[in-house]
This record gives structure tokens, C-alpha cells and sequence, in this order.
């Protein structure tokens, strides 16, 4: 069994007050050596302490109580990831323990863990680094590794003097012993473990100063002038942060460093922020807007953590959600002061909203507030219900209290709770108090159950009537479910606010000219009568009601057909209401959901019916948004550009084609002619057309000197038409050529490739141990792979799928994988139920 969390679970006598740590790397065999002092708090007289350490090997443990000194006798419980302290004597009140100790500085990019890279002469090079979140502090030295056990640290960092060495806090002492170098770092506030950092290696430097806050971008040499946009971002996001929660930023300095490998995207550890090398470096020369867009909306929920997650903590993994839709809110919320015309939030419907709907949706989906006890269920949650849909909750609710309570309700709950734990509750009842509304009892209806609500709107004489039932996507089974919905009406431009909180209700009304859920601030989707649609046709065709509503109102209606509840030629004909639309989040999303009809029917005797239509509102985009940024034009212009210049290229338009090969043959000559917006499509669209060998691609793809360009080339070689090489790409994947990090890179653009579509499952199930031992089990890269599947499957090999992962079981992917056979079936549901309309 795991070891309980405590706090609330469970009465612990041993507690951690302050960890005195020191760790010495040791490159020439990756491992390090470690020694730590820990004050603990004794509630009750014991002869035995317990505590969680893994992959550690115990050199030596003390433990000095009232005056006495005892030697401990250590037992190590593996699967549990625990070390048992026994004492010859009671201990009582308080006590230091002291333990000597070494590790491995492992390749799973877990725990302390190394990092390899080429300097510029191509020599090879190692940095060491940490990634604890969830449950891995455990691997660098034994503590109390839960997010309750917060403590005060002490840490102290030996490194080879070419290196130097970050922690959390501010260096107060840096001194020559021997042939290294000893940092020592200022005592941190009371954190949790999981918070921790500790970095070793060649670094380069661009710092700053915001007050007396030092801010400094960290990279391997030669990189730091890269991040200058995150730099200056961040300083400006700290101060707006600060004035938000009307809480300084608690350290003196703030890093934001850059790792070339890493698991996840960014981990905010406090004071020193980790990332992937292509989330916080930005080349004003080769760098695409989508990765600035992306870098300022990272940063932005990393720095949102240091308040809400590292100054304030769940009290346990339950409310992890709690913390990631916290930053994933803030992170565009904050971004959005600075860069409006980016239309963040129109974004944040498009790409969270539609993302958590999609999930949530399924049978198989799970709610926000979700129990989990062993690292591997941790692990699993970090997904689009606690990230996407969490955020869209939090949305709903600021709009349902209005900004002003939703801010004093925050800023006294991180008040209370700073330097502690928390729960939701406790931050609802502060907004529900701030607000002097019963908050806890709406929002919990959102987070106790899965799914979310379908709104149906049906006018009756001068009422409509609204009825709720849970949106799934599968028809199969039942589904259960009622929320508290904060409906808000548009009655031809008067607006009522109620809450539904029935079954069905009636509410009166004025006009004809009806829309629900305007600005889709609530977390459902509305399906209209008849009569009601054909009005809103004819509203969206003068452009009378915002560019949101427009973009919603044909959203729900796709999801309706998906789900069988609608006729996708009724979807098509009201999509060309939308033909002079000029709005990004519309033109998006219809542009979007007609390519993947096309994708989808591929195989179909109507395909080409389904082709023409997408084909043709795609043209019509392209035709505005030309091949050539225009100065000036709309930020989400380049976003659009490379998509529709894509869908349109591999629908194998001749014209786009010709024009792709040629500004692919001029970048050759002439990098700098190629805008980086367009990069990516035109190196896939080169391999798609044959107009480039495979070996060239490989060859630019070794050379590429950024991991940003280098990625671009991963997906071209992974956009070829022909299968045997789509197959030299998959085998690429696992290679040393391919960083562990990117591994799942090639594997999904050629899950969505249809050349890939029969290859790819043979291959995975030939190779899964090899990804398996290519990532680590337990990575969460592994629940992308099994994700991918659901593009290159249909419901005929559900059997085997489940057959074949039951025989290769790999723990913190079940909820995956049950989730991906459901949208096999989803998407054979609806493959039918197109062939009874079309062929
Ligand atoms: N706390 C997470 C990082 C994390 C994720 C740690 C999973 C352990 C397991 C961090 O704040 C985060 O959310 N990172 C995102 C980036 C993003 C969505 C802005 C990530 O890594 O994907
Ligand atoms: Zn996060």
C-alpha cells in the first residue's frame, strides 16, 4: 500500500520542520552524493520513523533526540517507496535525523536527473537537473514527499567548478573546496517537496531586475539572447500578478530555465521554473508566432503556480485540478492584458473549451474532483479534465460572480492559506462570502460529476422551456447527471441570468430573436428548436450577434452530429451561413470541422462530396489570407494561414502543392525567405508531394540547430505518402536521433497521416517495450501514444487493442486507453450514420 497522505488522512507522529540538504553530482558515473539534516515535530513518543525514499541507497543514518544520540537501522520497502527509521529508544517532541545517502542521476528525466546536449564544437555535454512533481523528491533525497509536509529547506549544492549550480533561492555563499565549487542557498519559505529544485551545469545568464526581484533566463551557452521575450514578459507578468493578488512575490530572485530534455511542458518548482527548450526561447529570426503565443501563455501559468499552488497548496493530489485549471485560467486571462489583439480568450474556447467538451463527453471521462492515492493515478489526472475543463469552470464561475468578487474572494482565501494547504471548499466559500452568493453548492455540481450538460431550447407560446441532460457522445447506455447551470438569456438584446437547476423550467420571454448561453461563458452546449435556428441564421448572416455566439452556435450544432443527434447535411447547409465570415474563431472552427469530415469519410464513396464543400470554404479563406503575411493584418492571420494552407495541401490542391515545393526549394537556397509561420507546412507539404527525398529531410533534420526547427522536420518526416517511409520515421522515433522528450512527435502526426493509417498499429505493438524503455513507464508521452491510436483504428479491432494491452500492461495508462476505445467507437458510430446520409 501506498503511504497515506497526511494532514487530514491520517494521524502522523513524525513531522518535517526544516531540511538541511547537500547533494554532489557526479558526471563521470551520473550518480551523486547526498547528506541531509531534518528537524522534525514528534506528537507522540515512537521508536519508529517513516519516511518515502526510492532508487536511494542508505550509507548511513543518525538520530540525536533530547541529548541522545541513536543509530538508526533503515529498512527499505520498495513498492511503497518508503524508508523506515528504527530507533533503540523511544524519541519524543523533537529530534534530528541525519542520513548519508546516494543516488542515480537517471535518463527518465524524473526525479535528479541528467540532460544531454552538443555544445558548439559538437561535443557532447550533461547538465543536472530536477523534476518532482508528483512523487519524485522521493528520488533525490528521503523526505516526507507530500504536498501537506511542508517544511523549510537549507540547501547546499557541490558542483565542478566549469558548472554552477541553482537552487530555488538566492546564493549565499559560493567558495572553492578542493577542485569544486560549494553553493550554498538561502533558506527557502515553508514549501512542499514537490516544489524543490536543484540545477547543475554550464549555464549562460540574461538577468534583470523588477524591484528587488533578480530575474534570470537560464540556458545552455550560447542560447540566453533567446529569451529575451520571456524575460521581459515576465517581469511585466509578476508585477500584474502582484497587483492582482495584492501578495508580493515572495523570493528574491525568479529563474526561468531552459532544459533540453524534459518530460512534461514547464514545472513551476519556486524560484526556479523549469522548461522545455522550445517553450521559453524565442528567435526573432526562425521562431513561429505560435511559439511566442505558446512561450507567453507557459510562462504565464508557471508564474500564476508561484502564487496559487506554491504560496497556497492543495492539501492533497484530489485537488491537483484545483492548481493546474487555477493557471491555465490565469495564464490567459493575464496574457491578454498585455497582448489583446492575440484574441487569447476567443483561443481559449477554440482550442480548452473544445478539448474539455470532447473529453468530457465520453462514458469514460471522470470528474474534476477525483480520488487518487498511488503516483500512477496522480500522474493520470494531469489531463483536459483537470487542465481544460477545470479552467472553464473557473471561467464560468468569475462571470457568474463578476470579476471584482471572483478577485476579493481569491485574494483572501491566498491569505488565509499562505505558506499552508487548502481545499476547493475553501476557496469557494471565500468567493461565495465576497460574493455573498451560495457558491459551494453550484460549482460542486460541476466538479463531483463527469460530463456536462446539453441544454435544449424549444419556445412554447411566450416561455421557453429549457430541459438539461448529460452531452455524450456515445449513444450507449445511460447517462446521469443534473447541474446547477447558470443560464443567461439574450431576449433580442435583454439579457436574464437564472440558475437551472431542475430537469426543466420555463422562463418567460419577449422576443423571437433567442440565444443562450452568450459569449459561452457556461461549460454546455444548446441545442435550439427548428424555429429558434431558423431565426439565428438569419442573425448570423447580418453578422447581428458577436463573432462568439456565431462561432458557438454552429459548434454545438457539429457536436450534435457527432454525437448522432443531428444530420450532418443539416450542419453543411447551415454552414454557409458562414461563407463571408471574417472572424478567426468562426472561420476556425467551420474550417476545422469540415477538414475533419473530409479526413474522416477518406475512405468513403461520398468523400469527394464532402471534399468539394470543404475544399471550397478553405479556398475561399486562402484567397484572403494569401501565402505572405500582410503588414498589419491580424495576429491570428499566421495561425490561420498555416492551417488552411495545409488542409488545402493535403487535399492534394495542385496549385498549393506547386507553390509549397517552390518556397521549399528557395528556403533551401536562402533560409531567411521563408517565413517561420509557414515552415512546417511547407516541409510537409514538400515530403507529402514527393518533392523532396527522404534522406535530404532526415539530413536537414540532423542539422537544424534549434529543437523548434528541428521539430518542424520531425513532423515532415512524418508527412511522406509513401508507408515504408512513415515506417523509417516510427523507427527514427526510438532512436538516439530523437530525444525521449519528442518520441511521440513522429507518432502522431503519423497517427493523423492516411498513409500511416495501416502501419501504425502493427509497428506499436511490435515496439511498445521499446517505448516503453525509451520513456520510462509511468511517462505520460505513453498516454499520447495510446491516444493516438484512436485516429488509425476502427471498432473491428477493439478486441485486439484491449487484448493486447492486457497482455502488456502499463500502469498509469488505463484511463487512457479505455477512453481511446470509446472514440473508436464514437467515430464508427458516426462513420455510419454518415453513410445513411451520404452513399
Ligand atoms: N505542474 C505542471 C507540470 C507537471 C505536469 C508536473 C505533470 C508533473 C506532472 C505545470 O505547471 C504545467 O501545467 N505544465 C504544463 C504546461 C502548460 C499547460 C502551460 C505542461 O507541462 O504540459
Ligand atoms: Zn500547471
Amino acid at each position: 500500500m501506498y503511504i497515506k497522505p497526511f494532514g487530514t488522512h491520517c494521524i502522523v507522529q513524525v513531522t518535517p520542520i526544516h531540511y538541511d540538504l547537500t547533494f554532489e553530482p557526479i558526471f563521470s558515473n551520473f550518480t551523486f552524493e547526498g547528506k541531509e539534516t531534518i528537524d522534525v515535530k514528534i506528537t507522540k513518543p515512537t521508536s519508529t520513523i517513516t519516511l518515502n525514499s526510492a532508487e536511494l541507497k542508505i550509507k548511513k543514518c543518525t538520530v540525536e533526540s533530547a541529548g541522545k544520540s541513536y543509530v538508526g537501522q533503515t529498512i527499505l520497502d520498495e513498492k511503497n517507496e518508503a524508508l523506515t527509521i528504527k530507533i533503540p529508544g523511544k524519541i519524543n517532541k523533537t529530534a534530528t535525523i541525519r542520513i548519508e545517502f546516494s543516488g542515480i542521476l537517471n535518463d527518465r528525466l524524473v526525479g535528479f536527473y541528467r540532460s544531454q546536449y552538443k555544445d558548439k564544437s559538437g561535443k557532447t555535454k550533461y547538465l543536472a537537473t530536477t523534476q518532482f512533481e508528483a512523487a519524485d523528491a522521493r528520488r533525490a533525497f528521503p523526505c516526507w514527499d507530500e504536498p501537506a509536509a511542508k517544511a523549510t529547506f537549507s540547501i547546499s549544492i557541490i558542483a565542478e567548478s566549469n558548472h554552477t549550480a541553482i537552487s530555488n533561492t538566492n546564493q549565499i555563499l559560493r567558495k572553492k573546496l578542493g577542485k569544486k565549487t560549494l553553493y550554498k542557498f538561502a533558506k527557502t519559505p515553508i514549501m512542499s517537496t514537490y516544489l524543490v529544485y536543484l540545477g547543475v551545469g554550464e549555464f549562460e545568464f540574461l538577468s534583470t531586475k523588477s524591484g528587488k526581484v533578480t530575474m534570470r533566463i537560464v540556458t545552455t551557452k550560447g542560447n540566453s539572447k533567446k529569451g529575451k521575450f520571456a524575460l521581459d514578459l515576465c517581469k511585466k507578468l509578476v508585477q500584474s500578478y502582484e497587483d492582482y493578488f495584492g501578495i508580493k512575490y515572495p523570493l528574491p530572485k525568479l529563474d526561468l530555465i531552459a532544459v533540453p530534455d524534459f518530460a512534461s511542458g514547464a514545472m513551476e518548482n519556486w524560484g526556479a521554473i523549469t522548461f522545455r527548450e522550445t517553450i521559453l526561447l524565442f528567435d526573432e529570426k526562425t521562431s513561429s508566432t505560435q511559439t511566442k503565443q505558446y512561450i507567453a501563455e507557459v510562462v504565464s501559468h508557471e508564474l500564476a503556480h508561484q502564487w496559487f499552488g506554491n504560496l497556497v497548496t492543495m492539501e492533497w493530489w484530489n485537488d491537483l485540478w484545483l492548481n493546474e485549471s487555477f493557471a491555465t485560467f490565469m495564464a490567459t486571462k493575464f496574457v491578454d492584458k498585455f497582448y489583446p489583439e492575440w484574441k487569447l480568450w476567443d483561443q481559449f474556447l477554440e482550442d480548452t473549451m473544445n478539448t474539455a467538451m470532447g473529453l468530457d463527453a465520453l462514458h469514460s471521462s471522470h470528474p474534476i474532483d477525483v480520488k487518487v492515492n498511488s503516483p500512477s493515478e496522480i500522474r493520470e489526472i494531469f489531463d483536459a479534465i483537470s487542465y481544460d475543463k477545470g479552467g472553464c469552470v473557473l471561467k464560468m464561475l468569475e462571470s457568474f460572480v463578476t470579476e471584482k468578487n471572483f478577485r476579493a474572494g481569491l485574494r483572501t482565501y491566498l491569505k488565509k492559506f499562505s505558506y499552508k494547504n487548502a481545499q476547493g471548499n475553501d476557496l469557494w466559500d471565500e468567493i461565495g462570502r465576497a460574493a455573498k452568493m451560495p457558491v459551494r453548492s453550484m460549482v460542486n455540481s460541476w466538479l463531483k460529476q463527469t460530463g456536462f450538460p446539453l441544454v435544449d431550447v424549444q419556445k412554447q407560446g411566450s416561455h421557453l422551456i429549457l430541459s438539461q441532460k448529460r452531452f455524450i457522445l456515445e449513444k450507449k447506455g445511460t447517462a446521469k447527471g443534473l447541474w446547477e447551470i447558470p443560464v443567461v438569456i439574450n431576449d433580442n438584446g435583454a439579457i436574464t441570468s437564472k440558475i437551472l437547476r431542475k430537469k426543466q423550467q420555463a422562463i418567460p420571454v419577449k422576443s423571437e430573436q433567442i440565444l443562450v448561453n452568450p459569449g459561452r461563458n457556461g461549460f454546455y452546449r444548446v441545442k435550439y428548436s427548428q424555429d429558434i435556428m431558423y431565426e439565428l441564421k438569419e442573425m448570423i448572416l447580418q453578422k447581428s450577434i458577436s463573432h462568439i455566439d456565431r462561432w458557438a452556435i454552429q459548434n454545438d450544432l457539429f457536436a450534435l452530429c457527432v454525437s448522432s443527434d443531428g444530420k450532418t447535411s443539416d450542419y453543411l447547409d447551415f454552414a454557409s451561413s458562414y461563407e463571408n465570415e471574417d472572424d478567426y474563431l468562426t472561420q476556425s472552427n467551420v474550417s476545422g470541422n469540415l477538414y475533419a469530415l473530409y479526413h474522416r469519410t477518406i475512405d468513403e464513396s461520398y468523400n469527394s462530396e464532402i471534399q468539394q464543400i470543404a475544399q471550397r470554404y478553405l479556398r475561399n479563406m486562402f484567397d484572403s489570407l494569401g501565402w505572405d503575411a500582410q503588414p498589419g493584418e491580424p495576429h491570428t492571420n499566421a495561425l490561420l494561414r498555416s492551417f488552411v494552407i495545409a488542409a488545402l495541401g493535403k487535399m492534394d490542391d495542385e496549385e498549393i502543392l506547386c507553390e509549397a515545393n517552390n518556397r521549399f526549394k528557395q528556403y533551401l537556397q536562402k533560409p531567411d525567405s521563408l517565413n517561420p509561420d509557414i515552415q512546417d507546412t511547407v516541409f510537409s507539404l514538400a515530403a507529402w508531394s514527393g518533392a523532396v527525398s527522404y534522406d535530404k529531410l532526415l539530413q536537414l533534420y540532423k542539422k537544424a540547430p534549434s529543437q523548434e526547427q528541428k521539430i518542424r522536420f520531425l513532423g515532415a518526416l512524418s508527412s511522406f505518402k509513401d508507408p515504408k517511409l512513415l515506417l523509417k520515421t516510427l523507427d527514427l522515433s526510438q532512436s538516439n536521433d530523437v530525444r525521449s522528450q519528442n518520441m511521440h512527435i513522429p507518432i502522431m502526426r503519423i497517427s493523423a497521416n492516411r498513409y500511416g493509417k495501416k502501419i501504425l498499429w502493427p509497428w506499436l505493438k511490435k515496439n511498445w517495450k521499446k517505448l516503453r524503455v525509451k520513456v520510462g513507464v509511468g511517462s505520460p508521452l505513453l498516454n499520447r501514444v495510446v491516444s493516438s491510436i484512436s485516429a488509425v483504428a476502427d471498432e473491428s479491432m477493439q478486441g485486439e487493442i484491449k487484448q493486447f494491452f492486457k497482455k502488456n500492461h502499463t500502469p498509469g495508462t488505463e484511463m487512457t486507453l479505455s477512453q481511446t476505445l470509446e472514440r473508436i467507437r464514437i467515430h464508427s458510430q458516426f462513420l455510419k450514420q454518415l453513410r445513411a446520409e451520404f452513399a
